[in-house]
Protein backbone atom coordinates (compact mmCIF):
# COMPACT_ATOMS: atom_id res chain seq x y z
CA UNK A 1 0.00 0.00 0.00
CA UNK A 2 1.27 3.62 -1.15
CA UNK A 3 0.59 6.55 0.99
CA UNK A 4 1.47 9.98 -0.57
CA UNK A 5 2.37 12.66 2.32
CA UNK A 6 2.32 16.12 1.21
CA UNK A 7 4.14 18.80 3.20
CA UNK A 8 2.32 21.74 2.92
CA UNK A 9 4.07 23.94 5.29
CA UNK A 10 7.20 26.29 3.74
CA UNK A 11 9.28 26.07 7.07
CA UNK A 12 11.21 22.72 6.91
CA UNK A 13 11.65 21.10 10.24
CA UNK A 14 8.51 22.85 11.33
CA UNK A 15 5.53 21.50 13.39
CA UNK A 16 3.41 20.14 10.55
CA UNK A 17 7.15 18.38 9.05
CA UNK A 18 7.40 16.83 12.38
CA UNK A 19 3.89 15.23 12.70
CA UNK A 20 3.74 13.72 8.97
CA UNK A 21 6.94 12.36 9.29
CA UNK A 22 5.60 10.37 12.45
CA UNK A 23 2.17 9.49 10.41
CA UNK A 24 4.28 8.05 7.41
CA UNK A 25 6.46 6.71 10.26
CA UNK A 26 3.34 4.63 11.83
CA UNK A 27 2.46 3.72 7.97
CA UNK A 28 5.40 1.96 7.28
CA UNK A 29 5.04 0.71 10.80
CA UNK A 30 2.19 -1.89 9.50
CA UNK A 31 4.17 -2.45 6.36
CA UNK A 32 3.14 0.64 3.96
CA UNK A 33 5.16 1.90 1.58
CA UNK A 34 5.76 5.75 1.85
CA UNK A 35 6.23 8.94 0.47
CA UNK A 36 6.82 12.86 0.89
CA UNK A 37 6.44 15.48 -1.00
CA UNK A 38 7.73 19.25 0.04
CA UNK A 39 4.54 21.18 -1.45
CA UNK A 40 7.17 24.56 -1.53
CA UNK A 41 9.82 22.72 -3.34
CA UNK A 42 7.77 22.08 -6.18
CA UNK A 43 7.69 24.16 -9.23
CA UNK A 44 3.74 25.20 -9.33
CA UNK A 45 1.72 27.69 -10.94
CA UNK A 46 -1.46 28.67 -9.17
CA UNK A 47 -4.13 27.41 -11.72
CA UNK A 48 -4.82 30.05 -14.49
CA UNK A 49 -8.58 28.69 -15.03
CA UNK A 50 -7.83 28.67 -18.60
CA UNK A 51 -10.33 25.78 -18.68
CA UNK A 52 -7.97 24.26 -20.72
CA UNK A 53 -8.29 20.82 -18.83
CA UNK A 54 -12.34 20.56 -19.75
CA UNK A 55 -11.85 18.42 -22.64
CA UNK A 56 -9.20 15.73 -21.47
CA UNK A 57 -8.42 16.37 -17.70
CA UNK A 58 -5.41 16.99 -18.52
CA UNK A 59 -3.65 20.53 -17.12
CA UNK A 60 -2.10 22.39 -19.80
CA UNK A 61 0.31 24.19 -17.69
CA UNK A 62 3.35 22.19 -18.07
CA UNK A 63 5.25 22.01 -14.59
CA UNK A 64 5.94 20.05 -11.26
CA UNK A 65 2.21 19.29 -11.18
CA UNK A 66 2.24 16.88 -14.15
CA UNK A 67 3.88 14.01 -12.23
CA UNK A 68 1.81 15.08 -8.80
CA UNK A 69 -1.49 14.31 -10.77
CA UNK A 70 -0.23 11.10 -11.60
CA UNK A 71 0.88 10.72 -7.59
CA UNK A 72 -2.05 11.57 -6.41
CA UNK A 73 -3.98 8.86 -8.36
CA UNK A 74 -1.66 6.12 -7.21
CA UNK A 75 -1.24 6.33 -4.09
CA UNK A 76 -3.76 4.34 -1.74
CA UNK A 77 -3.94 6.48 0.97
CA UNK A 78 -2.72 11.17 1.58
CA UNK A 79 -1.91 12.53 4.24
CA UNK A 80 -2.18 16.51 3.88
CA UNK A 81 0.13 18.50 6.59
CA UNK A 82 -0.66 22.35 6.75
CA UNK A 83 -0.32 24.47 9.47
CA UNK A 84 -2.91 27.54 9.52
CA UNK A 85 -2.25 30.69 7.58
CA UNK A 86 -4.39 33.23 8.28
CA UNK A 87 -7.65 30.96 9.08
CA UNK A 88 -6.88 28.27 6.51
CA UNK A 89 -4.60 26.31 4.68
CA UNK A 90 -1.06 27.52 3.52
CA UNK A 91 -0.46 28.93 0.31
CA UNK A 92 1.51 26.29 -0.83
CA UNK A 93 -1.11 23.77 -0.28
CA UNK A 94 -3.41 26.04 -1.83
CA UNK A 95 -1.71 26.61 -5.05
CA UNK A 96 -1.65 22.37 -5.29
CA UNK A 97 -5.20 21.76 -4.71
CA UNK A 98 -6.53 24.51 -7.07
CA UNK A 99 -4.33 23.00 -9.53
CA UNK A 100 -6.14 19.48 -8.87
CA UNK A 101 -8.99 21.22 -11.31
CA UNK A 102 -8.11 18.94 -13.73
CA UNK A 103 -9.15 15.82 -11.81
CA UNK A 104 -12.12 17.85 -10.71
CA UNK A 105 -12.61 18.07 -14.78
CA UNK A 106 -11.57 14.36 -15.39
CA UNK A 107 -14.48 13.22 -12.14
CA UNK A 108 -17.22 15.77 -13.08
CA UNK A 109 -16.92 16.53 -16.67
CA UNK A 110 -15.34 13.23 -17.99
CA UNK A 111 -17.16 11.07 -15.66
CA UNK A 112 -13.80 9.27 -14.66
CA UNK A 113 -13.69 8.13 -11.71
CA UNK A 114 -10.46 7.66 -10.04
CA UNK A 115 -9.04 4.85 -9.01
CA UNK A 116 -9.73 2.65 -5.94
CA UNK A 117 -7.02 1.64 -3.61
CA UNK A 118 -4.61 -1.23 -4.69
CA UNK A 119 -6.73 -3.72 -2.07
CA UNK A 120 -9.98 -2.91 -3.61
CA UNK A 121 -10.76 -0.59 -0.66
CA UNK A 122 -11.84 2.93 -0.96
CA UNK A 123 -8.53 5.60 -1.08
CA UNK A 124 -8.62 7.49 2.35
CA UNK A 125 -7.09 10.41 3.50
CA UNK A 126 -5.91 11.83 7.27
CA UNK A 127 -5.19 16.12 7.30
CA UNK A 128 -3.00 17.03 9.65
CA UNK A 129 -2.31 20.42 11.05
CA UNK A 130 -1.56 23.14 13.38
CA UNK A 131 -2.11 26.69 14.69
CA UNK A 132 -0.69 28.94 17.12
CA UNK A 133 -3.54 30.25 18.18
CA UNK A 134 -5.98 28.46 20.68
CA UNK A 135 -9.23 29.50 19.36
CA UNK A 136 -11.94 26.72 18.80
CA UNK A 137 -12.67 27.39 15.54
CA UNK A 138 -8.66 27.43 14.61
CA UNK A 139 -9.44 24.91 11.82
CA UNK A 140 -13.52 25.54 10.59
CA UNK A 141 -12.16 26.97 7.58
CA UNK A 142 -9.59 25.12 6.25
CA UNK A 143 -11.45 21.47 6.91
CA UNK A 144 -13.61 22.46 4.19
CA UNK A 145 -11.22 23.24 1.46
CA UNK A 146 -9.02 19.70 2.13
CA UNK A 147 -12.44 17.99 2.26
CA UNK A 148 -12.97 19.61 -1.23
CA UNK A 149 -9.52 18.78 -1.74
CA UNK A 150 -9.81 14.86 -1.34
CA UNK A 151 -13.00 14.65 -2.78
CA UNK A 152 -12.15 15.74 -6.20
CA UNK A 153 -9.14 12.82 -5.58
CA UNK A 154 -11.83 10.17 -4.76
CA UNK A 155 -10.26 10.09 -0.91
CA UNK A 156 -12.37 9.32 1.76
CA UNK A 157 -11.83 12.42 4.14
CA UNK A 158 -10.97 9.93 7.07
CA UNK A 159 -9.32 11.43 9.92
CA UNK A 160 -8.10 15.18 11.35
CA UNK A 161 -5.29 15.43 13.12
CA UNK A 162 -5.39 18.89 14.93
CA UNK A 163 -2.97 20.54 17.62
CA UNK A 164 -3.97 24.28 18.69
CA UNK A 165 -1.22 26.46 20.84
CA UNK A 166 1.73 25.09 18.53
CA UNK A 167 3.74 28.01 17.23
CA UNK A 168 7.69 27.94 17.71
CA UNK A 169 9.67 25.46 15.44
CA UNK A 170 9.58 22.01 16.67
CA UNK A 171 6.97 23.16 19.58
CA UNK A 172 4.93 20.37 18.81
CA UNK A 173 7.65 18.25 19.81
CA UNK A 174 6.88 19.24 23.98
CA UNK A 175 3.30 18.34 23.11
CA UNK A 176 2.43 15.41 26.00
CA UNK A 177 0.70 12.87 22.96
CA UNK A 178 0.93 14.72 19.16
CA UNK A 179 3.79 12.46 18.33
CA UNK A 180 2.08 9.11 19.45
CA UNK A 181 -1.32 10.16 17.89
CA UNK A 182 0.49 11.09 14.46
CA UNK A 183 2.10 7.61 14.98
CA UNK A 184 -1.07 5.87 15.56
CA UNK A 185 -3.43 7.89 13.13
CA UNK A 186 -0.58 6.98 10.38
CA UNK A 187 -0.97 3.29 11.12
CA UNK A 188 -4.82 3.17 11.10
CA UNK A 189 -4.75 5.03 7.74
CA UNK A 190 -3.46 1.92 6.54
CA UNK A 191 -4.74 -0.53 8.87
CA UNK A 192 -8.50 0.01 9.04
CA UNK A 193 -10.33 -0.73 5.56
CA UNK A 194 -13.27 1.22 4.32
CA UNK A 195 -15.55 -0.83 1.84
CA UNK A 196 -15.32 -0.65 -1.86
CA UNK A 197 -15.80 2.57 -3.33
CA UNK A 198 -19.51 2.39 -4.84
CA UNK A 199 -19.52 3.94 -8.66
CA UNK A 200 -22.24 6.73 -8.46
C1 LIG B 1 1.71 33.74 7.43
C2 LIG B 1 1.31 33.04 8.68
C3 LIG B 1 -0.01 33.04 9.06
C4 LIG B 1 -0.42 32.37 10.21
N1 LIG B 1 -1.75 32.38 10.53
C5 LIG B 1 -2.17 31.75 11.65
C6 LIG B 1 -3.55 31.77 12.00
O1 LIG B 1 -4.40 32.31 11.32
N2 LIG B 1 -3.91 31.12 13.14
C7 LIG B 1 -3.00 30.48 13.92
O2 LIG B 1 -3.38 29.91 14.94
N3 LIG B 1 -1.68 30.44 13.61
C8 LIG B 1 -1.24 31.06 12.49
N4 LIG B 1 0.09 31.02 12.14
C9 LIG B 1 1.05 30.26 13.00
C10 LIG B 1 1.35 28.86 12.45
O3 LIG B 1 0.18 28.12 12.18
C11 LIG B 1 2.19 28.10 13.48
O4 LIG B 1 3.40 28.78 13.71
C12 LIG B 1 2.48 26.67 13.11
O5 LIG B 1 3.05 26.02 14.22
C13 LIG B 1 3.43 26.57 11.93
O6 LIG B 1 3.57 25.21 11.56
P1 LIG B 1 4.90 24.67 10.83
O7 LIG B 1 5.99 24.68 11.84
O8 LIG B 1 4.54 23.32 10.36
O9 LIG B 1 5.16 25.61 9.69
C14 LIG B 1 0.53 31.70 11.01
C15 LIG B 1 1.89 31.72 10.64
C16 LIG B 1 2.28 32.39 9.50
C17 LIG B 1 3.74 32.40 9.11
Amino acid sequence: MKVLGLAGSPRRGGNTDILLARALEGARSVGAETESVVLANLDIEPCRHCEGCVDTGVCVVDDDMQPMHRKLLQADRLILASPIFFMSVTAQAKIFIDRCQALWALKYLLKERHPTASDGSRRRGLFISVGGQKWPYLFDAAVPVVKAFFSVCDVEYGEELFFRDIDPVGAVKSHPTALQDAFEAGRRLVGQSSPPHLLE
